[in-house]
């Protein structure tokens, strides 16, 4: 941790949880015992971020198109995501995380809903670092519902189409009011988006891993940050042009 440059560090990391079944396979246990310690990895990675101060943290968690996983895993998953809510609200409080969540959570069983929203209400005052979980959570459906607020905005006169830029788009997005991600970690070795935050990943870092996620912990996290700092974010311009603007 001492190696990092606080003066480099993302304001956003971005996370594709990947891997739990293969780690369970691995291990010669049934998937959802992978999943059980994926949980244990996103404790200890949220715990990190919030020493290292990093103070957006976003975890795929759930994509809309994990319900076509068998009946008995998406239970499961629900059931971890209800258990992992209910027993971490006493650790955001204390931490001063806040949690918010992108994705169509309506759909998701009651339960989890509920306890969802009691957990969002409860640490909405908190400000050291704000946790998003995206559950149910895919970017086209999510590009789509701003397009249609858009179209039925401009149906009935309230906006003009030339008024419509990346700023008013990005407002209507899931992630309204939060900075893009500047670091995307995907674990397990797969070189892939998977319908996470499209329009928001424009300029973001790619950090592909073989660990599978729930051996994912402080060391790998520490890994990837380094492997950050050592990019050059060039926006489009040149490294000469980047070198001046910084002496
Ligand atoms: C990620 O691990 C967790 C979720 C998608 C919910 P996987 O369950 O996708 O693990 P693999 O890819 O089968 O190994
Ligand atoms: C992406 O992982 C979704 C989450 C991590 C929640 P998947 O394992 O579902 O992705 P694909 O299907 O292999 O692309
Ligand atoms: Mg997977």
């Amino acid at each position: 941790m001492d190696q990092l440059d606080k003066t480099n560090l993302p304001r956003h990391i971005a996370i594709i949880m990947d891997g739990n079944g293969r780690w369970a396979q691995n291990h010669s246990l049934g998937r959802i015992a992978g999943h059980r310690e994926g949980t244990e990895s996103v404790r200890s990675i949220v715990e990190c971020c919030r020493r290292i101060g990093i103070p957006y943290l976003t975890l795929y968690a759930f994509s809309s198109e994990n319900w076509n996983r068998p009946e008995k895993e998406v239970k499961a998953l629900m059931t971890l995501l209800e258990r992992y809510l209910k027993s971490e609200l006493k650790s955001m409080m204390r931490n001063n995380i806040r949690l918010l969540a992108i994705g169509r959570t309506g759909a998701l069983p009651p339960r989890v809903k509920a306890v969802l929203d009691d957990t969002v209400a409860k640490t909405a005052g908190n400000a050291a670092m704000t946790l998003i979980l995206a559950l149910n959570y895919g970017s086209h459906d999510e590009i789509l519902q701003a397009v249609r607020t858009i179209a039925e905005e401009a149906g009935r006169r309230a906006i003009d189409s030339a008024s419509i830029t990346e700023e008013s788009f990005a407002a209507r997005l899931h992630t309204r009011g939060l900075p893009d991600p500047d670091l995307l970690i995907r674990t397990s070795g797969e070189y892939r988006l998977s319908n996470f935050l499209l329009w928001q990943m424009a300029y973001t870092e790619f950090y592909f891993t073989e660990t599978l996620w729930p051996d994912f912990r402080e060391e790998q996290l520490l890994e990837a940050l380094l492997e950050y700092q050592k990019r050059e974010r060039r926006f489009g311009q040149t490294s000469a042009q980047l070198q001046k603007t910084r002496s």
